[in-house]
């Protein structure tokens, strides 16, 4: 997928995320073949008054690239000046906010409280766009309404002010996260605009991912809170794509994960900042894995980077444990022949987890450049 003159070479794309998609998280991610990672919202005022926590934001590496920077705001000539900065940071892509219907946001004339605005709307891009030259991308819901016409007025606007490509989370402001996202709007402003445009809303499998681009004929698609917990989703989505079976995720995948994602927060955040976003994500990526409710408890009480390599390593050996116990057990009652009993006696690790039960397979994930 091209946005702009941006080539990427995959077309899946990390959603932002408030208080998730912070450097350590994208660089992860791309590892795991994410084509483009996002920032999480920032503050075009922040930006613009140099506030230094609101500046940290834009912190970036070249192996994360391409990152998109998200800004949010109403005022056309702050957004303007952030974008600039946006810009100048070495951002690759500058996306806007459309979407966010969280109270203080959308107290500010902000986020998704735009789409009910399409005059101020189309003064805000248009200004962002003559400021700067990088791809641009807007990033929108349904609107305020379920029809989803508002999402359409925005997304033509959008194209006639030179934008390059449109993400759509189709849900209301209002609905939040409930209900179904309806990717019938995705469909209906692919037909409208011939600008790319990205689907996100309910991707929890990579078998819905390869649904939601053959349903909807959208161009890419953007994974969020399921990138939260399994950032491999990107790999398995991208053999679904090339015609291979969606690999299984190994358990030393998973081990090799929470290591990275251990020294990189360290590495970049520092030990404290680290250890507190360590100690819920950490359970996150736990999630489907056996005994992982102790697990979780240990890890909440993190204060030390040494404290969370011991952790991980000490439950991914409890649950090789489980695992050995679990195939010597199968052994008995299962198999009978002999070559099924060498089959089932491989090494644990290197195994895969499903539906919180050990299973064998050939295809696990081993992406994980080191
Ligand atoms: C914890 C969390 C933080 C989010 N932060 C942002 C954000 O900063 N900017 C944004 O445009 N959307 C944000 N979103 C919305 C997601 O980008 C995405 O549109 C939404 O979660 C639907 O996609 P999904 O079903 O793949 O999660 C956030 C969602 C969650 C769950």
């Amino acid at each position: 997928m091209k946005i702009g003159s941006l080539l990427l070479e995959n077309n899946t794309i990390l959603a932002p995320l408030s208080g998730i998609t912070n450097l350590p998280f994208r660089l992860l991610t791309r590892k795991l073949r994410c084509a483009m990672v996002c920032s999480e919202m920032i503050s075009a005022n922040g930006l613009v008054r140099h506030s230094k926590k609101t500046e940290q934001l834009l912190n970036s590496l070249p192996d994360e690239k391409p990152l998109s920077i998200q800004i949010f705001g109403a005022d056309p000539s702050v957004m303007a000046e952030a974008a600039r900065i946006v810009e100048d940071s070495g951002a690759n892509v500058l996306d806007i906010n459309f979407g966010c219907s969280v109270k203080k946001v959308l107290k500010t004339g902000s986020g998704a409280a735009l789409m009910r605005e399409p005059e101020k709307t189309e003064a805000l891009i248009h200004a962002v766009r003559k400021s700067i030259k990088i791809p641009f991308t807007i990033k929108i819901r349904s609107g305020w309404e379920k029809s989803g016409r508002q999402a359409l007025r925005i997304a033509e606007i959008a194209e006639a002010c030179g934008v390059d490509a449109i993400a759509v989370h189709p849900r209301t402001a209002g609905q939040k996260f409930k209900g179904n996202a309806d990717w019938s709007l995705i469909t209906e402003i692919k037909k409208r605009v011939s600008i790319p445009v990205i689907g996100n809303g309910d991707i929890v499998t990579a078998d819905d991912a390869l649904r939601m681009l053959n349903e909807t004929g959208c161009d890419g698609i953007m994974i969020g809170r399921a990138a939260i917990a399994g950032p491999w989703i990107f790999s398995q989505v991208n053999a679904l794509i090339s015609g291979n079976a969606s690999p299984l995720v190994s358990l030393s995948l998973k081990r090799k994960v929470m290591l990275r994602y251990i020294a990189t927060s360290v590495e970049y955040l520092g030990e404290k900042q680290a250890c507190w976003r360590m100690r819920s994500h950490l359970g996150w990526f736990a999630r489907g894995l056996p005994h992982n409710s102790k697990f979780r408890e240990s890890v909440r009480q993190v204060s030390s980077a040494k404290e969370a390599v011991d952790i991980v390593e000490e439950y991914f050996r409890s649950v090789q444990v489980f695992s050995d116990r679990k195939r010597q057990k199968n052994q008995q009652t299962v198999y009978g022949n002999p070559e099924d009993r060498e089959a089932v006696s491989k090494p644990s690790i290197g195994f895969a987890v499903k539906d919180g039960s050990e299973v064998q397979s050939n295809e696990c994930i081993e992406y994980f450049e080191d």
